[in-house]
């Protein structure tokens, strides 16, 4: 029996498609490597831009003709669409046989049993909000299989509402997981040549709020993983601006595990843009918090995420996201028109700008990102930094590592995946560099 996973959206989704492709592995199914030759296939969808979704229920379409062509196939939908738009899916299409959501992998088995006897699509849907009902797929993966990172769940869901955002009504209210829990998940994944994890969570650095995580903040979660195990490389996304507090920045300068980069979601350089958003911080805020950190750990990457054309954004709002970008000296962001989802506050707030309008000022914010992240590049060139490497580079013979920056470096071998190499960077590109072995 084979499974092909197609996986849509964000790092929660690639993972969840790792723990499940690891739990199909454990039922006794094989990787297939095209859709064609599996028996069954599974959409890990998203539904956080209209986009995102079409192209889902688009590839959900086509598997209708492999269904005829292959009888016995089970085709499956999974996470924020399935979880959201239920009744479009099993409407729109009858060969689907089984649907879950972002709260249900561990269904997944009972599903895949019940699925031949169908007349409807059987589906696994309820939305946990308690630490004691939710359970945490614990993730460590057999050693032919593990890279030289990984990522961590430490919490589910969202409390937050952002006008914008269709996450909390899909992944349902904050859960932080057991301490004890993801120690013994890292130590684990370093037993197994893990050397980098990053700790995900939709708004990470409200870990433990509530008291449900035994008391343990997010930066003594850090520090426990840094001093109890033997990971090399801590990273986590995504923290909200609005919880970031002294004490974590504290931590980049306590904890040497932790690498020199924060992805720090601003959304919008507009202090009224911020508040029509529900974001609970001013861009005045975000500012101060950032030049702390920059002050406190010197040379610190920091990316982030905007929204181009919120309803009601005018050309000075946007201005004043672009000064942010040159304000901080953001090394990579990470931007989107913003899309209009069903049921969020936004939704209802008129918004005038046309699309093109939205789309000319994207453009315009991704070549001010590029000649700032290329200013930030080039200021690296001479300098010698630790990388860690991920995979094969662009060129035969060549590696592909990470600074602790986040930045990718193209660097000739020998080398091997989960080795710490030290490199010289001789080049500098927008968004990579090229270095040069420096022997230790
Ligand atoms: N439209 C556009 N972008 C969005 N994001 C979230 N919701 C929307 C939306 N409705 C972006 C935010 C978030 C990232 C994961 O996706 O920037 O940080
Ligand atoms: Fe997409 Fe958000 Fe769901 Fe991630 S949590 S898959 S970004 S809708």
């Amino acid at each position: 029996m084979q499974y092909f996973i197609k996986t849509f959206g964000c790092q929660m989704n690639e993972h969840d498609s790792v723990k499940i492709g690891a739990m199909l592995r454990q039922m006794g199914y094989q990787p297939a490597d095209r859709p064609e030759t599996a028996d069954f296939i599974l959409f890990n969808t998203c539904t956080i831009r209209d986009k995102a979704q079409m192209k889902a229920m688009s590839e959900i379409g086509k598997t209708a003709v492999l269904k005829e062509q292959h009888p016995g196939l089970v085709v499956g939908v999974c996470g924020c669409v399935a979880q959201q738009q239920k009744e479009a899916v099993a409407s729109r299409f009858p060969h689907v046989d089984l649907l879950f959501g972002p709260d249900q992998i561990s269904k997944l088995p009972e599903l895949l049993e019940k699925a031949p006897q169908r007349k409807r699509a059987v589906s696994a849907l309820d939305l946990v909000n308690t630490q004691a009902d939710y359970e945490f797929v614990s993730l460590i993966p057999p050693k032919d299989q593990s890279g030289a990172t990984a990522y961590v769940t430490i919490m589910k869901g969202c409390d937050n509402a952002c006008t914008f955002c269709i996450v909390p009504s899909v992944r349902g209210a904050e859960v932080s997981r057991p301490a004890d829990d993801i120690l013994n998940e890292v130590k684990g994944l370093a037993r197994h040549g893990v050397k980098e994890v990053t700790l995900l969570g939709q708004t990470v650095n409200s870990y433990g709020r509530g008291g449900r995580a035994d008391g343990v903040s997010f930066p003594q979660l850090l520090r426990r993983i840094a001093d109890e195990t033997a990971i090399q490389r801590i990273r986590f996304t995504s923290p909200h601006p609005k919880d970031l507090r002294e004490d974590l920045i504290q931590e980049y300068v306590e904890n040497q595990k932790l690498c020199r980069h924060m992805h720090l979601p601003l959304q919008s350089g507009s202090s009224d843009v911020l508040k029509a958003m529900k974001r609970a911080y001013s861009r005045e805020h975000y500012l101060k918090m950032v030049k702390m950190l920059q002050a406190a750990v010197p040379g610190i990457a920091i990316t982030t995420d905007i929204i181009v054309g919120f309803p009601g954004e005018t050309e000075a709002d946007f201005q004043d996201t672009l000064d942010m970008i040159r304000e901080v000296g953001f090394v990579q962001i990470y931007a989107f028109v913003y899309s209009k989802r069903p049921g969020t506050k936004a939704a209802e707030m008129p918004d005038d700008t046309s699309l093109a309008v939205k789309e000319e000022r994207l453009q315009r914010l991704f070549d001010l990102a590029n000649t700032v992240a290329r200013a930030h590049n080039d200021s690296l060139i001479g300098t010698e930094q630790e990388i860690l490497i991920e995979g094969e580079g662009e060129r035969p013979g060549q590696w592909r590592g990470r600074t602790a920056g986040y930045t990718i470096v193209n660097v000739d071998g020998p080398a091997a995946v989960g080795q710490m190499m030290r490199v010289k960077v001789s080049k500098a590109y927008n968004y990579s560099l090229i270095g040069e072995q420096v022997s230790a």
